[in-house]
């Protein structure tokens, strides 16, 4: 070996040697840091080796796991380390109540959600605008939810879900196998593209839109909570998509405003809806929100109807008996002959709407919420003060997976809504500017969140998924494949959990 090459690892070496003891030191200081200078009037720090990294894998590989077994070590109240950031996470209905339902003053939620919704959904909407405008938006796509509007999407969900068994390719014969992931993630973007984005967008599905789709919600990757202006690979795609994006929705409002004596301008749908509505300051929503508001509608939608949707499908292929009791509900409630779905309908359906109530306990895809807190919060009944370095974690799916208040909270079992009434207290109602609210932050129960920022889709939610199933469940029994018993295993890489890609059943026609 020459003296040169001696010289570089010699230098490799003493660089690496430095490397490692300054990894050791700050390990060495960090343990040291949580053994003896831990303030007792903070929560408990979930033991971590490494300073940033934290909890950060354990979190990430299976969030239930993790907050399940720190319980067991701290109780409800804790705080890990995410991603650098101190996070303190406040398990049960009290803790459901102290995060959701903070006060304004004291939580905020888009300052831990906007760096990374804002260039996907857009400026001035959501998460990049003041509380108080985010609920006057909300309360103009609640218009847009009306009764009227929910009752008129029926027979164009069934219609959608027909359509796409007969030209999709995918049910071709008399039985077959499926990726449902794929299927369920097309079905439920053709049934809100028909019903919530209009027929304009709903043309453009099948080519240049769900590319579009697909570009965008790369936004989402759990990196960009770290690193979401990074000029990488995926945050270009983002942008791009995000431009076209809104372009196709300012052409779509654009044309609609030049034909403002034909139907177009007076659509029912939330285009329509969104073209109607005025700010209290008396400004009409400017086009570039509108646009950003569909944008949001259709990325906020998505991912947990279409992973609950293929969460409610494994659930029927791996225990079929419950396909055929939806089956009989519906031939029992509506007839042999099945006629084609009305929303008055839904009533006599229980068993279905149970299916989709027991699904989104054990599965909701959102297993995290989060805020930011803004002045330093004493937890009543304890000695905690959450300083204002802190975000706070509230992760609802717990308790909705607790024994404490499911029995068998593993077990997916729809009949327990027949006996459990999880009803909404009315009168304990709150209105934050988008109309009557139950505060629900005390159920065990909160799929959809609770407090102001509770989701806005909930009942858009539930129509979809109940016409989705009605129609697959007519016309198919579903199995799982010969290799899997029970549901698959859950993907929690991405924001959303999920179940694995590519987990695949067998269909038969009926
Ligand atoms: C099964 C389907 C769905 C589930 C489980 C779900 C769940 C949730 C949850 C838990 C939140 C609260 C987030 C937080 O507090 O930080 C939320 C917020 C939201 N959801 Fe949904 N959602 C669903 C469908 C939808 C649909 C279909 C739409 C649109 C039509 C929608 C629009 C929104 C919006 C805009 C927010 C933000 C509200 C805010 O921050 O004030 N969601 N959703």
């Amino acid at each position: 070996m020459d003296l040169l090459a001696q010289l570089v690892i010699g230098q490799i070496l003493r660089i690496s040697g430095y490397g490692i003891a300054l990894v050791l030191t700050s390990v060495v200081l960090n343990v040291v840091n949580q053994l003896f200078f831990y303030n007792k009037n903070e929560p408990p720090v979930v033991f971590h080796w490494f300073p940033i990294v934290g909890s950060t894998i354990s979190y990430g590989m299976d969030p239930y796991r993790f907050f399940f077994s720190c319980r067991q070590k701290h109780g409800d109240i804790f705080t890990f380390i995410l991603l650098g950031k101190k996070t303190t996470v406040y398990l049960g209905t009290d803790g459901n109540e102290f995060i959701l339902n903070g006060k304004l003053k004291d939580v905020n939620a888009e300052e831990v959600y906007g760096k990374l919704t804002t260039p996907v959904f857009g400026s001035d909407v959501v998460y990049d605008c003041p509380n108080s405008k985010l609920i006057e938006q909300k309360k103009f796509i609640k218009f847009g939810l009306s009764q009227e509007a929910l009752e008129s999407y029926v027979p164009l969900i069934e219609e959608e879900v027909n359509q796409y068994i007969k030209k999709s390719g995918k049910f071709k014969g008399k039985s077959g196998t499926i990726d449902l992931g794929a299927v369920m993630a097309e079905i439920t973007i053709f049934t809100a593209g028909r019903t919530l984005q209009g027929d304009e967008v709903r043309a453009k599905l099948t080519s240049e839109f769900a590319d579009l789709y697909h570009d965008l919600d790369l936004g989402f990757s759990p990196i960009n909570f770290m690193l979401p202006w990074a000029p990488l690979p995926h945050n270009r795609k983002r942008d791009l998509a995000h431009a076209r994006m809104r372009e196709i929705y300012l052409d779509i409002i654009h044309k609609r405003r030049m034909a403002s004596t034909s139907d177009q301008s007076q659509a029912k749908d939330m285009i329509g809806n969104l073209m109607r509505c005025v700010y209290r300051d008396g400004t009409p929503i400017p086009d570039k929100e509108i646009a950003h508001m569909m944008i949001t509608l259709l990325m906020a939608g998505q991912h947990s109807s279409s992973a609950i949707s293929c969460w409610i499908m494994h659930r029927l292929a791996s225990e079929p008996e419950m396909t055929e009791k939806l089956y009989n509900e519906q031939t029992g409630a509506l007839g042999a002959g099945l006629p084609p779905l009305k929303h008055s309908d839904l009533d006599k359906l229980p068993l279905l709407h149970n299916v989709i109530k027991e699904t989104l306990r054990i599965h909701s895809s959102i297993h995290t919420l989060m805020r930011k807190v803004k002045n330093p919060m004493p937890i009543p009944g304890t000695s905690y003060v959450v300083p204002t370095t802190h975000n706070l974690l509230s992760s609802p799916g717990v308790t909705a997976r607790d024994e404490r208040y499911f029995r068998n909270a593993m077990t997916w079992d729809p009949h327990r809504w027949e006996t459990r009434m999880e009803a909404e207290d009315e009168t304990d109602t709150v209105d934050y500017g988008y109309g009557a609210v139950s505060k629900g932050t005390r159920s065990p129960y909160l799929p959809f969140g609770a407090g102001r920022h509770r989701c806005i889709g909930e009942k858009f939610a539930y129509l979809n998924l109940d016409i989705i199933v009605a129609t697959l469940v007519r016309n198919f029994r579903f199995y799982n494949p010969e290799d899997r018993e029970g549901v698959p295993e859950t993907d929690y890489s991405s924001l959303f959990s999920r179940p694995m890609p590519h987990a695949t059943v067998r269909w038969e026609r009926r």
